[in-house]
């Protein structure tokens, strides 16, 4: 679906995010508070003490050559807090697109704050946004899947190639669950993409684990996902999701199903 086909649907191209204040919070959403019993607990000790584990030996293989890869989505902050916690010799760095919500901005400064500690934030090369804002115009990820995924490589990929330069392993927060395309995601893999060993600790865990893990240790995590936005990206390209939605359906949600990945972790269709 090109814009004008997404503005004559029921679904606006226009991201909701924009119109969200952090006055409007919900406490509505059960999945971000999910119920605390004792065997979710039990649980989600011993999958934060595997993924410890996991990290240190990473660190520790890797040492000075890790990084971890952070969005500040959910599953990020549960490794942040481990990371700065445990105090991991891992650098964190994240992408900062120039397109991101408010609302991660907000959570980026409330995690250096909470934490102690500093994010190496990485940003477009400025000539190529021009170059391309200035040609297509500022929204045209809408009009097509080519200019989609050429505003993901100038504002996602190259920035990713300069943050891993002369790294030998990256770190994310994926999870198999997320979807089809990470169904057999594992631990730890090779990265192909970009020649590094990549470690992936919340590979096997749920999204019910995840937000235990957060409010376990009552960690910091962004606004929107109260506003029922599990996955989040961009502002313009993210949307909240229906109860019973995919989890990254909120993502691209205009382009088919299946072609829905910016090219960080898969090789685009
Ligand atoms: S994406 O490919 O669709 O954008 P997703 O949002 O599911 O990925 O995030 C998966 C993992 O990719 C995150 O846990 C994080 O490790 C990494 N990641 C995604 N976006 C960024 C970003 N802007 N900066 C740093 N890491 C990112
Ligand atoms: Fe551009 Fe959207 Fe990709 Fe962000 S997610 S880089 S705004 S196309």
């Amino acid at each position: 679906m090109n814009r004008d086909a997404a503005k004559n649907s029921s679904i606006s191209p226009i991201s909701p995010v924009s119109h969200i204040s952090p006055t409007h919070r919900s406490p509505r959403n059960p999945t971000t508070r999910p119920a605390l019993t004792a065997d979710l607990c039990h649980a989600v000790v011993g999958r934060r003490a595997a993924a410890v584990e996991l990290l240190r030996a990473a660190a520790a293989e890797f040492a000075g050559r890790i990084a971890f890869a952070c969005s500040f989505g959910a599953e990020d902050m549960v490794l942040i807090d481990i990371i700065a916690t445990e105090r991991l010799l891992i650098d964190i760095f994240s992408l900062d697109t120039g397109r991101l919500p408010s609302q991660t901005h907000a959570l980026m400064c409330e995690t250096e704050r909470r934490y102690g500690i500093g994010i190496r934030l990485y940003f477009p090369e400025r000539d190529a946004v021009e170059r391309y804002v200035n040609t297509h115009g500022i929204d045209a990820f809408y009009d097509s899947a080519a200019l989609r995924r050429e505003c993901c490589r100038i504002r996602k990929l190259e920035p990713l190639q300069r943050a891993l330069s002369g790294r030998r392993a990256w770190i994310t927060g994926m999870r198999a669950a997320q979807s089809a395309t990470r169904a057999a995601l594992p631990l730890r893999q090779y990265d192909e993409i970009n020649a590094l060993e990549k470690f992936n600790p919340l590979a096997d865990w749920s999204e019910t684990e995840v937000w235990a893990a957060i409010r376990l240790a009552e960690a910091p995590y962004n606004a929107l996902h109260d506003e029922f936005y599990p996955s989040i990206g961009c502002a313009p390209c993210t949307r909240a999701t229906a109860v019973g939605e995919d989890v990254r359906a909120g993502r691209w949600w205009w382009e088919e199903e299946g072609a829905r990945e910016c090219g960080l972790h898969a090789r685009r269709p």
